[in-house]
């Protein structure tokens, strides 16, 4: 399946599925990455792996977010996109373009849904004393980190843990993740049951 990824920063997810779909074997292929910044990390490191890249940026159209998504969407369409990845995309979408994109859009999250939807999810692990952090991946519905959950990861909280020793041990799960989990997608293998995934098992 043709897929794009949106970001709008560093991009190291991208960076792992760009990898991943680089195996030829992999049913998700990359034909673009889309930043709603232009100074994301990422678009450069897409373009070094020979990626098209697009800039989409939301502020020349205000308030008016259908239109910006407009404009996402014909980038889109110029890539014959049928399945779109976000990767650190840090725009809230209009429930419209949700709705469009419905079993079509998945996201990573940097903790165990539904615990800590939203930001700054290490730092209020942390606050909170779990024991147990890790990262989601989920079909993307108009509740903010709400959708179908696809597959998680979890890590341990270790007690001299601050914000960015805890982040970098789920980074580099979501790295393995979010790889795997696109790659069920993008096969056809979600199906959504009562508001919940289900992963068919690969075909022999
Ligand atoms: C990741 O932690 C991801 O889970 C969250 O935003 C961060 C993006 O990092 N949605 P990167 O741009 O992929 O490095």
């Amino acid at each position: 399946r043709r897929t794009a990824i949106l970001i709008s920063g560093r991009g190291s997810n991208m960076a792992a599925l760009l990898s991943a779909a680089a195996d030829p074997g992999f049913p998700a292929e990359i034909v673009l990455v889309l930043s709603n910044k232009p100074a994301a990390g990422g678009l450069a490191r897409a373009h070094d792996a020979g990626i098209p890249t697009a800039v989409v940026e939301s502020r020349p159209f205000g308030r008016d977010r259908a239109g910006f998504e407009r404009a996402m969407e014909a980038a889109m369409a110029e890539h014959g996109v049928e399945l779109i990845a976000l990767a650190g995309f840090m725009r809230v979408l209009t429930e419209d373009f949700v709705n469009r994109w419905s079993g079509r859009m998945v996201n990573i999250h940097p903790s165990l849904l539904p615990s800590f939807p939203g930001v700054d999810t290490h730092a209020r692990a942390l606050a909170a004393g779990v024991r147990l952090h890790g990262c989601t991946v989920h079909l993307v519905t108009p509740g903010v980190d709400e959708g179908p959950i696809i597959a998680q990861a979890a890590v341990p909280v270790l007690p001299d843990d601050t914000e960015d020793t805890l982040g970098a041990r789920v980074l580099e799960q979501e790295h393995i993740l979010y790889p795997a989990a696109l790659a069920l997608v993008a096969a056809g293998r979600v199906r959504v049951e009562e508001g919940r995934a289900v992963i068919e098992a690969a075909a022999a």
